[in-house]
């Protein structure tokens, strides 16, 4: 280690890091300091090159350190530091932005309400829908269907709506919100085909409707595919069921693609063009502005929106930062970007290779699934892939895998005993074959040491 990373580890003392071991943090070596960024890679503070498998935090779409992103955002500030979108005011920033996006989202989605984070942007579908419900005269429609393996965010009431392992012990609001059963096959499946687990799925969606009273429940939130749960694709027709088993009930459907819009998967929102469905409310943020800026976008449809902004009654939700001017500037220009460079075609185009690659690791014993979805991969590792025998949370094999990978260049995440993957979204094949090639590597030393 360097003096000079000596030396920021001496401050960094006083941060508090998120989703982390405090305590294993204090050992030598356990942090890394990235310092600085160029397209899909990052280097750290003793300058060795590692490629951003994680895209900052699946949000780093266009690559790092675009000039025209930083030159747009310097701009909006000369002209506009600062204004809010509270009571009567608005800027051209935040304006041109709600505009573009309710372009670009499907359907009858037309109306943003932006925010800071995901987790805000998951708290404000549910404010109002509350909202929603209160002004239909049916004040006790409250209630949230969510899922297990979900995650939604770190608010309060978005980590009751994430699987309740995140919040064990705490005092969740978990009279507002429901689980239902994991869409996992691999894991839950237990010996029935897909579509028979497909049923099962919206068989317990259905009961807990019943049980529950759908004139109690205002919202359905999923993911199309769970991220942080582990990157889960549901059954096909998952979404699509669930959304008309809503429908029939009263129910909104809220997608949260906080990660799956902005290209990830090849298109600009994944609902409509993936999953052949058009919810009530998109919920996004992190590749909104590729993480240029902190910016969450809440998109309703114009029933929701027709209700809230009605006759006789005030919207009383908001937050300072709400459509920051820098934000929508970097969100415009972000999205600039990636129509003119055509980004989710080459996702498109880029994105099975990905898949292919990482699928064919599958020839390695621990590796037990591989899943998901173009630039949005796990990797589970099992001690015995027949029985699907997960190794203990104390051999931290996913953390072993990820310390392989960074030795050799590669920044991947670990959650437990998967590996996650979800690169910047501008990756030529030479780099996605490298990323393969590391992966092999560390997982064969780590298999060796096990
Ligand atoms: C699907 C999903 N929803 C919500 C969030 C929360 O977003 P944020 O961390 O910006 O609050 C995340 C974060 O990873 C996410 O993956």
């Amino acid at each position: 280690m360097t003096q000079h990373t000596h030396d920021i580890l001496l401050q960094d003392n006083h941060l508090i890091q998120s989703f982390a071991d405090l305590n294993a943090l204090k050992q030598q070596g356990a942090r890394t300091v990235i310092s600085r960024a160029k397209g899909a890679y990052v280097y750290d503070s003793d300058g060795n090159e590692l490629i951003d498998g994680i895209g900052g935090l699946w949000c780093v779409n266009i690559g790092h350190g675009n000039g025209e992103m930083v030159d747009a955002i310097s701009r909006q500030l000369r002209e506009l530091d600062y204004y809010s979108t509270f009571y009567n005011f608005t800027h051209p920033a935040a304006a041109a932005l709600a505009e573009k996006i309710a372009q670009l989202a499907p359907g009858h989605l037309n109306a943003v309400y932006f925010g800071n984070s995901g987790s805000v942007a998951n708290d404000s579908a549910i404010r109002m829908l509350h909202h929603y419900n209160i002004r239909k005269g049916r004040p006790e429609k409250k209630m949230v269907l969510s899922r297990f393996g979900a995650y939604h965010g770190s608010t309060h009431l978005a980590m009751a709506m994430t699987t309740p392992g995140y919040s064990e012990g705490w005092h969740a609001a978990t009279d507002l919100v429901h689980h239902l059963r994991s869409p996992h096959y691999w894991r839950e499946g237990d010996g029935l085909t897909e579509a028979e687990f497909l049923d099962v799925l919206i068989e317990d969606l259905s009961d807990s409707i019943e049980r529950i009273g759908a004139e109690n429940i205002c919202a359905f939130i999923a993911e199309p595919i769970q991220g942080a749960g582990g990157v889960v694709t549901a059954p096909a027709g998952y979404h699509k069921r669930a959304f008309d088993i809503c429908k029939a009930n009263d129910i909104k459907y809220v997608a949260d693609e906080v990660v799956t819009a902005f290209g990830r998967l090849g298109h600009f929102f994944a609902s409509e063009d993936v999953f052949g469905m058009v919810p009530d409310i998109i919920t996004t943020a992190k590749g909104l502005t590729s993480g240029y800026q902190p910016l969450s976008a809440t998109i309703v449809s114009d029933d929701i929106h027709d209700v809230i902004s009605g006759p006789d009654g005030m919207f009383l939700h908001g937050m300072t930062y709400s459509g920051h001017p820098a934000a929508a500037a970097a969100g415009l220009t972000n999205i600039a970007i990636m129509e003119r460079d055509e980004i989710p075609q080459r996702v498109r185009r880029s994105g099975p290779r990905f898949e292919n690659n990482l699928r064919g690791l599958m020839d390695i014993d621990m590796v037990g699934e591989v899943r998901g979805s173009h630039f949005m991969m796990g990797i589970e590792f099992v001690k015995d892939r027949a029985t699907r025998q997960s190794y203990p949370d104390d051999a931290q094999v996913g953390l072993r895998v990820a310390q392989a990978c960074q030795k050799r260049g590669l920044i991947g995440r670990a959650l437990g005993n998967v590996l996650i993957l979800s690169p910047t979204l501008i990756m030529d094949d030479p780099m996605i074959d490298r990323i393969e090639a590391i992966l092999r590597d560390a997982i064969h030393e780590v298999a060796a040491g096990l």
